[in-house]
């Protein structure tokens, strides 16, 4: 059997890890699953509320000039037809094997060999459209024909005119989405990479035509702080260029944002210089008017688009960390290092022993404490957990591998000193606190990360 690379080792254990814990378990699991389909766990769904809290706040709460909307997932077929995606805009060359019949896109075979059978002679390449058919109705056929969504991009620019009326917001503005898209893609895998369901965050910001450089170098901009934020390494992500031939029916410019995956260099964002084409093929009459100079145009558009499920699988990759721990003689410990912002648990609290009433009584007043939303000026709640099970280390540990920054321990001292222990995930340092001054300390930290 060939070696496994570390690359490929690397996936594994944060596959397994996420089936583990409870981020991330196989779709349909107990009817023996479903190819690439993926459900979040208990875990997996806090951090990735996570990423669309800290989305939606940085690029629609904290900006004046952008609006939020939440679109149906199904839409008129017409929607489809207008924007290209019923075309060929919106397919992948496909070929098969003459032996086998396994399909491949036929871009993304370089060297022509069926991986499934050995098989070197395949079809002509035939163009496969991805977006993906449903029924609507009770009765299958033409009329009843639909899609789900393709993007989420679609259901801004046909409430555009809704947006603008209600909000009177005057260009350049944004609007935002977040939610499920659905594409039959030819080649789905790696882990939650390329699935045919998954989530985008999605801005498409309207601006004046000769204004575009300086706008699409904004979000440019907006991308990499967004990255950082991630706690995802820079030095990672290789801003590309995309060709005249690849760039999307609707695209005169794209930069995709490729990250260092174990499985290659592919691409994790992208960002687009979209024209007036969307905004022309869906409104017939100019939809914006220049208050000032009562001017009527279609604006242009720069979009930033960026998957959820692939921001997960970036932040995880990027904080697994296995350690040596100096104290256990040699023994490592996995840790997920995760900006304290996106972790699922910001806070563990343990009694020191299960079996001692006392110890227990004052370790759940200290859980209720931090149960309370206890501030107002905090970033984000502290979401708290509580685990009496095992030792003390295995709790550490337990934890360590979840990415819950503190650990807070009660102990015999605690009873007569009012104070606990916190032990710091990274640094492994821990540190008495009183407390009545546990949630501003843990504050302190949040509010800083
Ligand atoms: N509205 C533009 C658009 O949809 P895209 O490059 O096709 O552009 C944008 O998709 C982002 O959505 C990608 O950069 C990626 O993060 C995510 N994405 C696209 N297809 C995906 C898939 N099959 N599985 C998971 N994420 C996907």
């Amino acid at each position: 059997m060939a070696k496994k690379t570390n690359n490929q080792d690397l996936m594994d254990k944060i596959v397994s890890l996420c089936k583990r814990r409870g981020f991330i378990f196989p779709g349909s699991e107990i009817y023996g699953g479903l190819a690439n389909s993926w459900d979040y766990g208990p875990l997996g769904v806090e951090l990735k509320n996570n990423v669309k809290n800290l989305w939606w706040k940085k690029f629609v709460q904290e900006r004046d000039d952008m609006a939020g909307i939440d679109a149906a997932l199904i839409m008129n077929p017409k929607v489809w037809e207008a924007s290209g995606h019923t075309g060929s805009g919106f397919a992948d060359p496909l070929i098969e094997c003459k032996k086998c019949h396994e399909r491949y896109r036929a871009d993304k075979t370089p060297e022509f060999l069926c991986s499934k059978c050995g098989g070197r002679e395949f079809t002509e390449p035939k163009m496969f459209n991805i977006l993906m058919k449903t029924f609507l109705g009770a009765v299958e056929g033409e009329k009843s024909a639909a899609y789900l969504r393709g993007e989420t991009a679609q259901g801004i620019f046909v409430n555009f005119k809704n947006i603008l009326d209600t909000t009177r917001k005057t260009i350049p503005f944004g609007i935002a989405q977040i939610g499920k898209a659905f594409r039959n893609e030819i080649t789905p895998g790696n882990f939650i990479f390329r699935t045919r369901e998954f989530e985008q965050m999605e801005v498409e910001y309207f601006i004046r035509a000769e204004e575009w450089e300086k706008w699409f170098e904004h979000w440019r901009k907006q991308m990499i702080d967004w990255i950082k934020e991630l706690g995802i390494n820079t030095k990672k992500i290789h801003e590309i260029e995309i060709g005249d031939e690849e760039r999307a029916h609707y695209s005169k410019r794209t930069i995709d944002f490729e990250y260092e995956f174990p499985f290659g260099r592919k691409e994790l964002y992208g960002l687009a210089y979209r024209t007036d084409f969307d905004l022309k093929n869906h409104f017939k009459e100019p939809p914006y008017k220049d208050s000032d100079t009562g001017e009527e145009f279609w604006p242009h558009v720069i979009e930033p688009s960026l998957g959820v499920d692939r921001s997960v699988l970036a932040i995880l990759l990027e904080s697994y960390h296995e350690e040596k721990d100096s104290a256990k003689d040699g023994v490592s410990r996995t840790v997920l290092k995760l900006p304290l912002r996106l972790a699922p648990y910001k806070a563990a609290v343990f009694p020191l022993l299960a079996n001692k009433p006392e110890l227990v009584k004052k370790a759940r007043e200290v859980y209720e404490i931090l149960k309370k939303p206890i501030t107002q000026s905090s970033n984000y709640p502290i979401t708290v957990t509580w685990d009496d099970r095992g030792n003390i280390g295995k709790r550490y540990y337990s934890q360590d591998e979840i990415g819950t920054p503190f650990c807070i321990t009660v102990d015999f001292e605690s009873l007569e000193n009012n104070d606990v222990t916190v032990r710091d995930r990274d640094t492994m340092k821990q540190k008495r606190v009183k407390i009545k001054e546990l949630p501003g300390h843990l504050e302190k930290f949040l509010k800083n990360s």
